[in-house]
């Protein structure tokens, strides 16, 4: 399994729309991984459950968080060493046919994250407590999918074990962010948390997460603040060892003003498919940073 983190301290720069338009791509049928249709899992780390309404339907999340189907009951259980059924902590997105014409809605399994509750697990849970979440978690998903896709808050700090747990478990963290100025003056904090964990896994002896590189997202190279910015971008990129991905995604016009029922994935693809070829170029990168091949099936 590779697991893909998507994070940056810095809210609404794009870490729920990478990671779905990631997940919508892989599941799609467009690509294969090792020879076959690889199987997707999103774990919404964000207690807003963006991610996670958009891919299943707020009535689904509700309902698993009512049930404690969601990611903190599930890694309370794993810690505790009882036997769990996976099958009880992921929801299916419902397959279908997009009207689109070249991909289908893939078959993509969601994990969904509790609205609140999360403090007092994380208040006492040390630093051992942490590394085990992380362990832990990517143990059981492992014989289960290809690719995992993290999707994290923002705001993060050291007290929000759950999140950082997130980080530690992935194999490697990309960055969305936006080329405008506040979005380049908090970049520093995102990867001062990205590097507190890969200290920890170091000390722990753990495979430390790598940095896969920052996705440049509503972004158009033609744009003032493009270019004002990209080489203090890549500047802040080589500073971490890392690079701005070559491929980008520019605005998407209504994206943001999409109301809640077109939001769900489905109709939000079919209004987009012009956008996306921007999404499978930028997929397809995400696929090589990470160190796998999805073959383009046509
Ligand atoms: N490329 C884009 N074009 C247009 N709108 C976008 C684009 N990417 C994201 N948005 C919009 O910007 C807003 C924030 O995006 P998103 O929720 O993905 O950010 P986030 O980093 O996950 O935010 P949060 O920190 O709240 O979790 C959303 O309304 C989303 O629809
Ligand atoms: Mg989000």
């Amino acid at each position: 399994m590779k697991t893909i983190a998507i994070y940056n301290n810095k809210g609404g720069v794009g870490k729920s729309t990478v990671s779905l338009f990631l997940a919508d791509y892989f599941s799609s049928g467009a690509v294969t991984v090792r020879q076959r249709e690889p199987r997707i899992l999103v774990i919404d780390l964000d207690g807003q459950g963006s991610s996670s309404i958009s891919l299943v339907g707020l009535r689904t999340v509700a309902w698993a968080r009512q049930e404690k189907r969601t990611v903190a009951p599930l890694i309370q259980k794993l810690r505790s060493g009882a036997k769990i059924d996976l099958g009880e902590y992921v929801l299916l997105r419902p397959e279908g046919v997009s009207r689109g014409r070249q991909l289908s809605l893939g078959k993509l399994w969601v994990i969904a994250p509790e609205r609140d509750g999360i403090v007092e697990i994380e208040k006492n849970c040390d630093l051992r407590c942490f590394v085990r979440m992380a362990k832990v978690l990517k143990e059981a998903l492992d014989p289960h999918f290809d690719i995992t896709i993290v999707d994290l808050p923002a705001n993060i700090d050291q007290r929000n074990k759950i999140p950082l747990a997130g980080l530690l478990m992935s194999n490697v963290i990309f960055v969305p962010t936006d080329p405008s100025r506040v979005t380049l003056n908090a970049l520093p904090d995102a990867f001062e948390n990205i590097q507190y964990v890969r200290r920890i896994a170091r000390d722990q002896k753990i495979k430390v997460p790598q940095l896969g590189g920052i996705i440049l997202n509503k972004t158009d190279k033609r744009a003032k603040q493009y270019r004002l910015h990209h080489e203090e971008l890549q500047e802040l990129a080589a500073q971490q060892n890392t690079v701005v991905l070559k491929n980008f995604l520019p605005e998407a016009p209504t994206l943001s003003t999409a109301s809640d029922d077109s939001l769900e994935f489905g109709a939000l693809r079919e209004r987009y498919e012009k956008y996306y070829g921007h999404v499978r170029k930028v997929a397809l990168e995400v696929a090589e940073k990470a160190g796998f091949t999805a073959r383009s099936k046509g």
